[in-house]
């Protein structure tokens, strides 16, 4: 694991987006594995702004989303559908055929995260983009997901729906379920670049670089994949 400390989260969201700029023009068509929540924001926006600026393309970029949560409508606010559009897509020349998110609502979730795993195992992902939970969630792989999962609904812990409460009116909006990469479809990505911001995180980060490898801790399962990029910033790297 390469890791890269940075001073601040603008800092971090500039150093991301040039590991993603220049995969993306040395690569036009590149497979991008990608991840919504708060850090990869200021990426995203930096990409927006290359795109404008014509450094780079996104128009022959494949994507695919790690996961979604299910029981909300796709043009629901808080889907990771409309992340997705309202961060990047909307901005950047990708063709919406391009773009993969898990279709998480409807009658037949197994058969819909069957069609998703497919889909994965048919494409190679450069570059898989991700953050971090406080608990070491990566996707929504809980603590105590096997490391051999692939794409699957999971039962979201409360902790992980206390921590995504900010994006809701309370907590009782927050759904129970999503459908998430597994941890195999994660490790499958060429190149794994994960990014970490601020205090609540220098937890994670310590149990990351100093832990041992354990489905405890799902983001220990990195630390096999020998092509991984972590940048935290110093607040992230505080208890190192
Ligand atoms: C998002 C995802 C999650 C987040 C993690 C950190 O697609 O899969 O694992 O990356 O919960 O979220 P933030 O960045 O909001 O702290």
């Amino acid at each position: 694991m390469q890791i890269i400390k940075v001073k601040n989260y603008e800092a971090l969201s500039q150093e991301a987006a040039k590991i993603v700029g220049k995969l993306l023009i040395s690569k036009p068509d590149a497979i991008l594995g990608l991840a919504t929540g708060s850090t990869p924001v200021g990426m995203y926006q930096n990409l927006v702004k290359m795109n404008e600026n014509h450094e780079l393309s996104f128009k022959a970029v494949k994507t695919y989303n790690l996961d979604e949560y299910c029981d909300l409508p796709r043009s629901h606010a808080q889907s990771y559908y409309t992340f997705m559009h309202e961060n990047l897509f909307n901005h950047v020349d990708i063709l919406e055929k391009n773009v993969h998110l898990p279709h998480a609502e409807g009658a037949d979730l197994a058969k819909q995260c069957a069609e998703y795993n497919k889909a994965l195992n048919n494409v190679k992902i450069d570059l898989q983009v991700l953050g971090i939970g406080g608990n070491g969630h990566i996707g929504f792989n809980e603590p105590g997901t096997p490391f051999s999962n692939e794409t699957f609904i999971v039962e979201l812990t409360e902790k992980t729906r206390e921590d995504n409460k900010r994006f809701f009116a309370s907590l009782e909006e927050v759904p129970h379920r999503a459908m998430t990469m597994g941890i195999k479809n994660i490790l499958a990505a060429k190149k794994i670049l994960l990014l970490a911001s601020g205090k609540n995180k220098a937890p994670a980060i310590k149990e990351l670089v100093f832990g041992n490898v354990s489905e405890k801790f799902p983001a220990s399962a990195l630390k096999d994949h020998g092509n991984v990029i972590v940048i935290i910033d110093e607040d992230a790297a505080s208890l190192l």
